[in-house]
């Protein structure tokens, strides 16, 4: 069966499913990461802020551990998902539709914690779209506060096209994803992505659904160059995608799935 060419964030349910296994892990490194470099607070006054927040799924599970979580995305599809997730199990959120790269605040409120996961920084194709988002989160955050930012970065040397395979279900719903990654373009700073799905419903019908994207690249020099332009924020800890809070990193070329630590001066 072809499949049929879509944006996979219209279809938040096949996205949650997908990505949800990772979600308690990567909550609890959020809360260590607070506790150890950030402002600390146990209290239930503390705040997060989720620029493109996606399906919710970890602003969920934040609400759930007492986070007060306001988060935005700018795909609307993915907005409402999060609503009746947090609305399903009686927990509150603020979420609009914004975007990383110029998103506004209304009033004064300022976050404790910010965080961006899983390479969703890389959508911001130009240099200048990065800075303001990262100076707009700066500037969300209360002095002392961590923005948790994690991302892959890309191997100009490699030829290869990189593929990666994700399996997983519920209710019923059975999702694979497959997706290809092309070699990093040095020159253009940009790296194509082709992420293929294949849904198997309780009945037996199957969906294959198709998404092309392009997305910024980073080396870790090019990324240090960029986080030197928000002095704002600082490096205080480098880890990786495992977030396992007693594990380090350096920011450098060694490997690629990085989590930074920046800490709002
Ligand atoms: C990989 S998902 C990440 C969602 C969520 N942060 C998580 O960890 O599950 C990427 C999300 O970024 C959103 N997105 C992409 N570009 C964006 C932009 N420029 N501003 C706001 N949201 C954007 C997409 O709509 C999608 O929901």
């Amino acid at each position: 069966m072809p499949a049929e060419t879509c944006d996979w964030y219209d279809t938040p349910l096949y996205y949650d499913i997908i990505f949800d296994d990772d979600t308690a892990t990567e909550a609890t490194f959020l809360e260590v990461m607070h506790l150890r470099h950030g402002r600390g607070t146990s209290s239930k006054s503390r705040t997060l802020l989720e620029p493109a927040c996606g399906s919710g799924r970890l602003m969920v599970e934040m609400a759930r551990r007492g986070w007060i979580a306001s988060g935005f995305d700018a795909n609307e599809a993915m907005l409402e998902h999060a609503r009746e997730r947090l609305k399903s199990i009686h927990l509150t959120g603020k979420l609009w539709q914004d975007r990383m790269e110029r998103f506004q605040l209304t009033g004064r409120k300022k976050f404790d914690l910010a965080h961006c996961l899983v390479s969703t920084f890389k959508y911001l194709q130009t240099e200048s779209d990065a800075l303001n988002c990262l100076q707009r989160v700066a500037d969300a955050l209360k002095p002392g506060g961590i923005f948790v930012l994690g991302l892959h970065l890309s191997d100009y040397t490699k030829q290869a096209i990189t593929h990666e395979r994700w399996v997983a279900s519920r209710d019923g719903i059975h999702v694979v994803c497959n997706t290809r990654t092309w070699p990093a373009n040095r020159a253009k700073r940009t790296e194509a992505m082709r992420n293929r799905l294949r849904i198997t419903f309780p009945d037996g019908r199957i969906r294959n659904q198709e998404t092309l994207w392009e997305f910024r690249t980073y080396s870790a020099a090019q990324l240090r160059a960029l986080l030197k332009k928000v002095p704002q924020l600082n490096l205080v800890a480098c880890h990786d995608f495992h977030c396992d809070p007693d594990s380090t990193r350096k920011l450098d070329d060694s490997y690629a799935d990085i989590v930074l630590i920046l800490k709002r001066t």
